[in-house]
């Protein structure tokens, strides 16, 4: 009878770590989808000029203002991280000398890969920048 008894808690203890397991697994691999997202930045459109700029140093954003709208590059650089400088023609890496077009495309490596691209909303004139 105790060996039943001890065979049984053995099996339940088995279970709670395996279903604990498993919870921590699918949070860890399946990403939260709260529908929740980060307000990175707001701005007034009428502060941003046609073909000029806002830069958010903090949040190292720049926003920037073309004949085809409002968008929103990162200034993390792709190589490895450094903020990359706003010229008039171009966004230049002090690190290791890549260069991106106001775009976000790049123009010289060894970057290989355009400046990340936020969301942002256009409402009442404001503009609020998310991070997904
Ligand atoms: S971190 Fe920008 S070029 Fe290397």
């Amino acid at each position: 009878m105790e060996n039943l008894s001890q065979s049984r808690r053995s099996f339940i203890t088995t279970l709670t770590l395996l279903l604990a397991s498993g919870v921590l697994l699918v949070r860890y691999l399946i990403p939260r989808t709260s529908g929740t997202r980060r307000v990175l930045a707001t701005a007034a459109a009428a502060d941003v000029p046609l073909n000029g700029a806002l830069l958010f140093r903090d949040e190292r954003l720049i926003l920037m203002r073309d004949n085809s709208g409002f968008y929103v590059l990162s200034l993390i650089c792709t190589h490895l991280g450094c903020t990359v400088t706003v010229t008039e023609d171009t966004l230049a890496c002090p690190c290791h000398g890549s260069r991106f077009d106001r775009q976000g495309m790049v123009l010289t490596g060894p970057a290989t890969l355009p400046l990340k691209r936020f969301k942002l909303v256009e409402q009442n004139g404001g503009i609020t920048v998310y991070d997904s």
